[in-house]
């Protein structure tokens, strides 16, 4: 009986020794005068990131080698995100004045523009697209209402959609990691966003509910929102204070007539940015001060890097996961 028990707490303990070391970041690449915030991972091998200065990277290889590229006349944009469909096939997000959104079908040799707004204000800040190619993109407030647009055809053509949301005094939306706006099983309307700055917020089938989040200032709120089935997690903080470890995820339960809201057990290491889940019960996020896991659905977090990553995703058809952040920074999470 002794033995039994010993050899299973050493069996134990050796499990829960490989299930801690087994998890690594390897640096794919770095050292480049880029902030990249936009990721989109397609399946294991191709991977595309976007970010500052024009720049759009894209792997084939599943991530061993990078070909860097500037887009032609944009070399001063922001692409704050990147929806990619094939290793052809891109959609990337220009920010503001214009807000332009670009397409490539050539695997980033040519772009065309399918969404341009001139307005003076307009801020573009997330992309996301369903496998089905309908998609969407939030802005920040303009003339205090939530600019919204839609796709049907993978980005080719883009309407304004005709809900209107008024966005409270002070109330935006980060454009830090490309994920504060999810499509959903529902059929209209088919997404859910979440906001920042003085209050945060869910913003979910034609209702809002406030967020239990960091909130008052611009640097505060909901910077990304995770959805599988009818689990939700957001997560945020703030990034003027990225290790400040409360305030900053929450846990919501969709489906119902009212969504179910509660926060994390064992908060993540700080402000963070992005967050998905890998599975059911592994989740992961990051943000300026650190890496975090949790392997419970989102109630308990453990940090497993201090680096720091704008964004994380996973493959859409496939388990690899990637990170990137300022300077050019690209890894793989290795589970
Ligand atoms: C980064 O690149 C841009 C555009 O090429 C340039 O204007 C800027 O000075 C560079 N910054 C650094 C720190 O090298
Ligand atoms: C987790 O965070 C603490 C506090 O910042 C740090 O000392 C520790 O090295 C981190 N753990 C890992 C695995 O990075």
């Amino acid at each position: 009986m002794l033995t039994f028990l010993k050899k299973n707490l050493l069996l134990l303990a050796c499990l829960s020794y490989l299930s801690v070391s087994a998890q690594s970041i390897q640096i794919l690449d770095s050292g480049k005068n880029v902030s990249m915030r936009g990721l989109s991972v397609v399946n294991d091998k191709v991977i595309w990131c976007s970010g500052s200065y024009g720049s759009v990277a894209r792997s084939i290889d599943g991530g061993k080698s990078f070909e860097w590229l500037k887009v032609a006349g944009y070399g001063q944009r922001d692409f704050r995100d990147i929806e990619a469909f094939d290793a052809n096939t891109a959609v990337i997000m220009a920010i503001s004045e214009p807000a332009i959104l670009l397409k490539t079908t050539d695997g980033g040799k040519s772009w065309q523009r399918v969404l341009e707004d001139t307005r003076k204000g307009m801020f573009l800040d997330a992309m996301n697209f369903d496998r089905k190619g309908r998609g969407y993109v939030i802005g920040d407030p303009i003339g205090g209402k939530v600019y919204l647009a839609q796709t049907n055809d993978w980005g080719n053509t883009w309407q304004r959609v005709q809900a209107v949301y008024a966005a409270e005094q002070g109330e935006s939306f980060f454009a830090s990691s490309g994920s504060n706006i999810m499509s959903t099983r529902d059929k209209n309307p088919g997404y859910l966003f979440v906001s920042g700055g003085m209050v945060s917020q869910l913003y979910y089938r034609h209702q809002r509910y406030p967020l239990a989040l960091m909130k008052g200032k611009e640097s505060t709120g909901a910077n990304s929102v995770a959805v599988r089935g009818n689990k939700a997690i957001v997560v945020g903080g703030d990034f003027a204070q990225d290790k400040r470890k409360d305030s900053n995820c929450v846990l919501i339960e969709l489906g119902g007539n009212h969504p179910g809201f509660s926060t994390a057990q064992t908060a993540p290491l700080g402000y963070r940015s992005s967050v998905i889940f890998y599975s059911k019960k592994i989740v992961v996020c990051c943000g300026t001060s650190g890496v975090d896991i949790s392997t419970d659905g989102g109630k308990n977090w453990k940090n497993i890097s201090t680096q720091s990553f704008h964004v994380v995703q996973k493959a859409k058809k496939g388990k690899a996961i990637f990170l990137s952040g300022s300077k050019g920074k690209i890894a793989r999470l290795v589970l």
